[in-house]
């Protein structure tokens, strides 16, 4: 099944000009970056995200979700890219690929892809709460559950660059990944649940204009039916065969 699955996937990114990639948190899971809704693994299932993942959240408790994002930011630093960024890095390098992230981590970066969409920030791009100057930030394991946040110049405090639940995503990303999703040939789901919207709607809008879509994911997704080949694999371990053979 999975043979056949990726067989198919890459006759259609062989005969593709343009190809878009989404990726979700399952993309760097194989990294050892938990993902959100896996039941036993997910970080939604210890953690509520209304508690660490909301505007309202960082009104209540600034230190604790400043600590939480630390210790995020701890995390990715210690992983690696796995074969999956690797791969699609490498696809990206030779033909018209286009990288569009639901992922705040900086792995694809690290692994060599440039112009990645990042739909929903990144642990990374720290700002200020009020004025929204951009601020670097040491990273900090934090021994506690609180640590209070740096102070911006104006008074402000620094916060993640992440978009919160409830929170518009940043304008310009979003039209371009709907230009990618319009534009594509083929349109790759890689580890995503395909619950959380308007990012799963690019699925959708790359459906409706004519692309054929591939999904790369163990489970089955609330996209799953929208998807031309359903590949019950890994990132790590699909990517590679399909953009491994790809010329584009
Ligand atoms: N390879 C591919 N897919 C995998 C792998 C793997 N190694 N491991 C797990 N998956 C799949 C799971 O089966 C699941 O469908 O990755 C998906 C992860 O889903 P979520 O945890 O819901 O992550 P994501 O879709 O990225 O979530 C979207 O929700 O909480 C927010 O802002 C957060 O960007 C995130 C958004």
């Amino acid at each position: 099944m999975t043979d056949a699955a990726i067989a198919a996937a890459v006759e259609a990114v062989r005969a593709a000009d343009v190809v878009t990639v989404l990726t979700g948190a399952g993309m760097s899971a194989e990294s050892g970056v938990p993902t959100f809704r896996d039941v036993a693994t997910g970080v939604w299932a210890k953690y509520d995200p209304m508690t660490v993942a909301t505007p309202e959240a960082w009104e209540a408790d600034p230190a604790l979700v400043w600590a939480w994002y630390q210790r995020r930011r701890a995390l990715v630093q210690a992983v690696q890219p796995n074969a999956g960024h690797h791969a699609l890095a490498r696809w990206a390098s030779r033909a018209d690929v286009g990288v569009v992230t639901q992922n705040v981590d900086d792995l694809h970066e690290r692994a060599g892809s440039s112009d990645v969409i990042h739909l929903h920030g990144s642990l990374f791009a720290c700002r200020c709460d009020m004025c929204e100057r951009p601020h670097s930030v040491a990273v900090i394991d934090p021994d506690g559950d609180r640590l209070t946040p740096p102070e911006c110049e104006c008074g402000g405090q620094v916060r993640p660059g992440v978009v919160w639940f409830g929170e518009e995503l940043p304008h310009n990303a979003f039209a371009e990944a709907t230009a990618r999703a319009t534009g594509c040939d083929v349109f790759v789901l890689v580890g995503t649940s395909g619950v959380v919207y308007p990012a799963a709607g690019l699925a959708h809008t790359a459906r409706d204009a004519g692309a054929t879509v591939i999904e790369i994911n163990p489970q089955e997704t609330e996209l799953s039916e929208v998807c031309d080949i359903t590949i019950r694999s890994t990132a790590a371990t699909a990517l590679p065969a399909i953009a491994g053979t790809a010329s584009g």
